[in-house]
């Protein structure tokens, strides 16, 4: 015999646990099943250990997703300030590191403490170690939806899907979630790592190799986007917040630039440099703007040197080009083992936008990063997981 719930919620993850105390606040009886050996793995990594919980701005603009305006009702229903009022509530004390982004003083521990809390007040039943063999759902099951685990079999007429996408196998992540949506019926568009550093090959990783740990400013843009903020120069390639987020709207052959001297205009501080310093190398007045090896590497490569008095105008224009577009030619991404999110997903065609329920099983859900929506980097990540967990554990 099969235990009876009201919801199984496979994955305690952010969103399966903001489901779980949602739909046991409202009565549910609730069974979160989580196949690692802890809750909250991503939380407790994510933010270097401080948990960038939400971001204060957070806006159906800052995600991607095939229909943008998919994420619209869950996130206006649930919005960052819902989730700072349960923060406030626990006594957990925060501050905003940049645009937005709210971290923990202490630790991500505490976040995960507050949503186990939070369930265990509202009655939910946590299972951890629990993987799972089978789901069966059909009219001999009345209805229901039947999961065989490895601690027994649970039945429950809403199955909710929060088992996450596919980055960082290393914490728990499988393709769980996407299996059970196409057995389903659901239509699943291409999956890629977001929010991952790029790598470079041949000649480009060969100049900037050495200068790995080298950070500048650099305004990164490509398919239309672009994101001002530090570059970080890697082993492997280039990471840092401006190219993850930037990662996410490139592609392989995709053209991507970086302005190397955001918010100046190129040409005018090469010709203010020329008039005030035109004994000077070019490498040595960049050496001021920009980190000094980057800068020389930059002018060995990229950029020809020579004293300033030495340049014509066309000469100085190209440099300005180069510099304000620079062109970064990636090989690719280091993939889903450092990727912080996954892009692509089940399709939220076939998913309610009000309560993530299946528009074709009735009583299944989909939630979380298994979605086809997909933030920026910032804490809009987990405000998706909050707010589409909230959306169905209000309707299970
Ligand atoms: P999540 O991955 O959190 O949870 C899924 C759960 O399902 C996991 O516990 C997994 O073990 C479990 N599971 C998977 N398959 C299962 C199965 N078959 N059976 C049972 N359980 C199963 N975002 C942000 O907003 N701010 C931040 O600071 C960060 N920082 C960050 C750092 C790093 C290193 C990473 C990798 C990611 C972030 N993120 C982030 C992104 C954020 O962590 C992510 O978007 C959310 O955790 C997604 O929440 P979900 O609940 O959908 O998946």
């Amino acid at each position: 015999m099969a235990e009876r719930f009201d919801a199984l919620i496979v994955g305690a993850g952010a969103a399966g646990l903001m489901c779980a105390l949602t739909a046991g606040r409202r009565g549910r009886r609730v069974l979160l099943i989580e196949h690692a050996n802890k809750v909250g793995k991503k939380i407790l990594m994510s933010g270097g250990g401080r948990c960038n919980f939400t971001n204060t701005g957070a806006a159906p603009a800052n995600y991607l997703s095939a229909n943008p305006h998919f994420c619209k009702s869950a996130l206006a229903r649930y919005s960052p300030w819902d989730f700072i009022a349960l923060v406030d509530k626990h006594r957990i004390a925060y501050h905003e590191k940049e645009l937005g982004q709210l971290f923990c003083d202490i630790s991500s521990k505490l976040i995960v403490k507050m949503l186990v809390d939070e369930c265990l007040a509202a009655g939910v039943r946590i299972e951890t170690d629990c993987s799972i063999e089978r789901i069966a759902h059909g009219d001999s099951d009345g209805g229901d939806f039947r999961v065989h685990s490895a601690r027994g079999a649970f039945a429950a007429p809403s199955l909710v899907i929060a088992s996450g996408g596919l980055s960082i196998p290393s914490m728990g992540a499988s393709g769980f979630g996407f299996e059970v949506a196409r057995r389903f019926g659901h239509e699943l568009l291409p999956t890629r790592a977001g929010l991952v550093p790029l790598t470079l090959s041949g000649k480009h990783q060969e100049r900037l190799a050495d200068l790995s740990g080298v950070s500048l400013p650099v305004t990164a843009s490509c398919n239309g986007r672009e994101f001002s903020n530090q570059m970080l120069i890697t082993h492997r390639g280039v990471s840092g917040p401006s190219i993850l987020q930037i990662s996410s709207y490139w592609q392989p052959g995709d053209d991507l630039r970086l302005d190397l001297l955001p918010g100046r205009d190129a040409l005018d501080w090469l010709q203010r440099q020329q008039r005030e310093r035109p004994a000077a190398e070019l490498k040595t007045a960049l050496g001021e703007a920009l980190p000094k090896r980057f800068a020389q590497r930059l002018c060995e490569h990229w950029l020809s040197n020579k004293p300033l008095k030495q340049y014509n105008l066309p000469e100085l224009k190209q440099a300005a080009a180069t510099l304000s577009a620079w062109p970064l030619v990636a090989s690719g991404t280091e993939g889903y083992r450092t990727a912080e999110v996954t892009l692509g997903g089940v399709d939220t065609d076939g998913v309610s936008s009000s309560t993530m329920q299946s528009k074709r099983v009735p009583g299944l859900y989909f939630i979380g990063e298994v979605l086809d929506v997909t933030g920026w980097l910032g804490g809009y990540n987990f405000q998706w997981a909050w707010a589409s967990g909230n959306a169905a554990g209000l309707s299970v």
